[in-house]
């Protein structure tokens, strides 16, 4: 594995050289592995955004600067010459978000939200050659919503192409290699108006996409035939259920594991599970949580709650359990400690991890966060799964729709 080229599928992305990340933090934050890219039909280098659609942007840019701690870096709207949209980017570590809000009803953007309430719209991918994505998507099968095309400002080119992917998520696939601009031409440069702000996150770990009962496996291939991803060994099985929230997932990754994305569908339960749930009120499949990679999960949930943001909470049973207290074995810190905040634990043969995760982030019961400190376990959590559900279930209670 080389750490030099700007692009080199092995090395590290503009982004997170800027973040100061090295390849071995990578590996231990987000469980990077090194693959040779020469048999990869659509060679994927890392995450390029996350972009949202959000009923206000203006607003939800300072949630996520304030709350969140991120670092506002660019602007796009009417005065840049955008008549129908405002689009704020923002960054923490290698993480980029792009949030969105439509400036008038008929707004693309503005349907989008009337659609599905604050949600992601497209989980942009860096790709080191965008046209060989794209020919072969094409040729499996793939609907491209955009063909490959330069857009170009005083900064450089960019060139980009769209696929679809679950419900009306898409990827957009970038190659940013020439272009030294503050994110893609049309946006200017525009610093943090939040004065003070601790950064909580430093990458990525996965994105969890909800599909539609029955459609999990043809996701799944979708990602190994279009994208060329493989399995990872984690399987939740509706063997993990509770009563109410029976789900299958499988998850699927890139090359170099810099991208993984789970992918849940809902299993027949004795009432409505948590992804039907979320199919409902999204109003379809889209993402239903991004995990953040961070090394500190313990400051990070402080940091959080002082400013305000929501987490699941999780029963002091849990960490009582002794078949978990015997599963779990010695972590960085004491198991009280993890208690307090409500941090859940789980481990596997390589390792463990330390998760959490927080409340709906808009206002309806759909897309939200998870904050993951990873030791060694490549796995998702699938130990927790059951008292995640359990978690959920008591606020889908509270919300009526269990
Ligand atoms: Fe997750």
């Amino acid at each position: 594995m080389t750490t030099t080229a700007g692009h080199d599928p092995f090395g590290l992305t503009d982004e997170e050289r800027l973040a100061r990340l090295d390849l071995d933090t990578l590996e231990q934050l987000v469980g990077l592995v090194e693959y040779d890219d020469a048999a990869d039909p659509f060679p994927v280098t890392g995450w390029d955004a996350v972009v949202w659609a959000v009923g206000n942007a203006t607003q939800s840019a300072h949630y996520f600067q304030s709350a969140y701690g991120m670092d506002l870096v660019a602007y796009a709207g009417p005065e840049t010459g955008n008549r129908d949209e405002v689009a704020y980017v923002l960054t923490s570590g290698a993480v980029r978000f792009v949030v969105k809000g439509g400036v008038h009803a008929g707004s693309p953007v503005a349907q989008h939200h009337a659609r599905h309430g604050d949600g992601v719209t497209d989980i942009a991918l860096e790709v080191p050659d965008v046209d060989r994505c794209v020919d072969h998507a094409r040729a499996q099968g793939a609907t491209v919503l955009e063909e490959p095309h330069d857009v170009t400002d005083e900064h450089g080119t960019v060139r980009v192409a769209a696929i679809a992917a679950y419900g009306e998520t898409r990827h957009t696939l970038v190659d940013r290699s020439r272009y030294d601009g503050p994110y893609l031409p049309g946006y200017v440069e525009r610093r943090s108006s939040v004065a003070h702000r601790t950064p909580v996150f430093s990458a990525l770990d996965h994105i969890v996409g909800n599909v539609e009962l029955g459609r999990m496996e043809e996701w799944v291939a979708f990602y190994n035939r279009v994208m060329g991803f493989t399995n990872m060994a984690e399987f939740i099985g509706d063997d993990i259920a509770t009563d109410y929230s029976a789900l299958m997932s499988k998850v699927v990754a890139n090359g170099n594991h810099r991208v993984k994305f789970p992918l849940n569908e809902p299993s027949p339960g004795k009432r409505k599970s948590q992804i039907d749930e979320y199919l409902e009120f999204y109003g379809g499949p889209g993402a239903q949580h991004l995990a953040l990679a961070t090394g500190d999960i313990l400051a990070t949930v402080d940091t959080l709650t002082a400013q305000g943001v929501s987490f699941l909470s999780t029963p002091d049973s849990y960490y009582e359990d002794p078949d978990l207290r015997a599963r779990i074995g010695e972590v960085r810190v004491p198991v009280e400690e993890l208690q307090r905040r409500g941090i859940l634990v789980d481990r596997d043969e390589d390792g463990y991890l330390l998760q959490i995760f927080t409340k709906p982030i808009g206002d309806r019961p759909t897309v939200f966060f998870e904050f993951i400190e990873r030791h060694g376990s490549l796995g998702f959590g699938k130990g927790n799964f059951k008292a995640l559900f359990e978690a959920i279930e008591r606020e889908q209670e509270r919300r009526g729709n269990l």
